[in-house]
């Protein structure tokens, strides 16, 4: 199927109570295992590239492999833009074939990144392409700072009310206590801020930083209503813990398909579980 936008997964998503995977690419093995798992689940999905991803694979592998996999799938296939940076990196996704984009304008004044993301939703909107914004700030592990201090940055329900009007962003990011990378310990989500959120925000809900967060949690999030939750932390571990496995017991394997093709096999595995616990296979 040609590449389809937000809306055409999320919308379906929301209404009928199940989320869809956002899962991070970085090359073809990756790509191949998240098309794969997403067409053997029967499962709408959302491939999404990251600043490393465009760093290390470069935009236009990304939107070729990506368009590839979606035509030889026949399941509804996002290629969307992960926390991109600004007016300029949108515009290029979007002329490059992106059939989304995030704006990221977390780091800024209210205000600041309102006005940054109504801009990409103008431009995102008159071409068909539908927009992710992000209010509050999803941490990264790395940050070392103490549950108190991280509320604060979590996501105000009235401001995204605010924010989504005031930008018709599609879906917005909210923090309400995941991070980026593997935790530490075990996370705490604030699901009564979640709620309070789904209550007054129109559009749907997207939940940052989702590896490593309990089954139980993502299933109740998923019931309060987050449509997206990303994952990309868990494909990196088990891709390369398959290579980890594999090397030490061939150590004469110099074929890099022999050494992919396992890891390409784990990260398939994950990406069907995932997509089990989000609901959303049979739903394409
Ligand atoms: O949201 C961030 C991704 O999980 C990782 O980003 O590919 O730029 O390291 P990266
Ligand atoms: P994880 O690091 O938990 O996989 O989160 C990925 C993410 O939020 C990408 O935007
Ligand atoms: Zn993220």
């Amino acid at each position: 199927m040609p590449l389809v936008s937000l809306n055409e997964v999320l919308g379906k998503a929301s209404n009928e109570g199940y989320a869809v995977g956002a899962f991070n690419c970085n090359n073809m093995e990756i790509v191949q295992a998240i098309a794969g798992a997403a067409e053997e689940e029967k499962a709408p999905v959302i491939i999404q590239a990251s600043q490393g991803a465009i760093r290390y694979a470069g935009l236009q592998y990304i939107v070729g492999l990506v368009n590839l996999a979606a035509h030889s799938v026949s399941v509804p296939v996002v290629l969307h833009l992960d926390h991109g940076t600004s007016f300029e990196q949108a515009v290029q996704c979007i002329r490059s074939g992106f059939s989304s984009v995030m704006i990221d304008g977390s780091q800024y004044p209210l205000e600041e990144n309102i006005a940054l993301t109504k801009k990409v939703v103008e431009v995102a909107h008159a071409v068909g392409v539908t927009v992710e914004g992000e209010l509050g700030r999803i941490g990264g592990t790395e940050d070392d700072i103490s549950v108190s201090e991280a509320e604060a940055f979590f996501t105000d329900p009235a401001e995204a009310r605010y924010f989504v009007e005031q930008t018709g962003v599609d879906a917005l990011a909210i923090s309400i206590g995941t991070a980026h990378g593997r935790y530490k310990g075990a996370p705490r989500l604030d699901f009564a801020r979640l709620k309070e959120i789904r209550e007054i925000v129109p559009c749907p809900i997207v939940l940052h930083g989702s590896s490593g967060v309990a089954d139980e949690d993502i299933r109740k999030a998923a019931q309060l209503g987050v449509s997206k939750f990303n994952i990309d932390t868990n494909i990196r571990e088990k891709f390369v813990g398959a290579i980890r496995e594999y090397l030490p017991a061939h150590p004469d394997e110099i074929d890099p398909r022999n050494v992919l093709k396992p890891a390409r096999e784990a990260a398939t595995a994950i990406i069907r579980e995932k997509i089990r616990l989000f609901g959303s296979s049979n739903k394409a």
